[in-house]
Parts: structure tokens; C-alpha cells; sequence
């Protein structure tokens, strides 16, 4: 499985910790940075992450920044995605499974790594429901196209 990261300069040394999980844990990640503490911006690394996962190039996608907040919103604002911030691992779970989350956002100033592991685990594993969850969806979708 393809999983896209990005992140911002706060987040940069929790996710070289992620991508060295991940890939020992056997999953193929494509790091679309940044990749240094120099300041930058937040919003671009969320759009690109958010493309690789409606264009398909990955099926899933992980952001960090301090809060995950700012990523998160950035991500949300591209068609087809749904971004969660969570901080422990019930949410994440709950957000694919009610919610078929399709992007998992984090803080590292909000957490630390061994509970980041934990909320990545259990979003990975956790598959979604569909039935009623479907139709709220759908009606996230349809506000999401009223609203251009
Ligand atoms: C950067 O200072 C910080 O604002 C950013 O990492 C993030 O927390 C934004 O939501």
C-alpha cells in the first residue's frame, strides 16, 4: 500500500520517525516533504499530499504540522478529500470507519511519536463501514459541489 506524508518545519523530525515506521511496517511511502526545519508553509505540503491522494498516485495520506490544524484545512479545501486531525487513536479509527477519512493529520507539538504510531496503526488497519455512513458522505459531497 502507497502512502503520501507531508508535513511543515515543526513536523519535519516526527515524520522522518513515520516514514521509518511505515516502511519497516511494509508500506510504500512517497514523502512529498519538506524536509528540513528551515520555515515554511504549511498549506502547500497539505494541497500535495491532498492531490497524490484524489489523483489515486497513493490511497492514502498522512499530515503533520505543530497542530495538524492548519495542514488539515489546507488539505480539506481540494475536492474528494477528507482530513481528520487526530489525537488518539479511537478517533482515527472512528474517522474511517464512520467517516472514510482518506487523509490521517496529527501535531507534533500536540503528541508524541509512540502515540502517533498508535493513531496510524489503528487508521490503517480500520476499514470503512459504507451503509448509512454512505449517505452522510454523499451529503458532505453535495455541499462540497453547492459550494464552489
Ligand atoms: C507553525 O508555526 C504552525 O503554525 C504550524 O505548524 C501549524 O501548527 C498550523 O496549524
Amino acid at each position: 500500500m502507497k502512502i503520501a506524508i507531508g508535513n511543515d518545519h515543526v513536523a519535519y523530525k516526527m515524520k522522518q520517525e513515520i516514514v521509518e515506521y511505515l516502511t519497516q511496517n511494509g508500506y510504500d511511502v512517497l514523502n512529498f516533504g519538506t524536509d528540513s526545519t528551515e520555515r515554511c508553509d504549511y498549506p502547500v505540503y497539505g494541497e500535495k499530499v491532498a492531490h497524490a491522494v484524489v489523483n489515486k498516485q497513493v490511497s492514502a495520506g498522512i499530515l503533520i504540522c505543530g497542530t495538524g490544524i492548519g495542514i488539515s484545512l489546507a488539505a480539506n479545501k481540494v475536492k474528494g478529500i477528507r482530513a481528520a486531525v487526530c489525537s488518539e487513536p479511537y478517533s482515527a479509527k472512528l474517522s474511517k470507519q464512520h467517516n472514510n477519512t482518506n487523509i490521517l493529520a496529527f501535531g507534533a507539538r500536540v503528541i508524541g511519536i509512540e502515540t502517533a504510531k498508535m493513531i496510524i496503526d489503528e487508521w490503517l488497519n480500520a476499514k470503512f463501514e459504507g451503509g448509512r455512513h454512505q449517505k452522510r458522505i454523499d451529503m458532505i459531497s453535495e455541499i462540497e459541489s453547492k459550494n464552489l
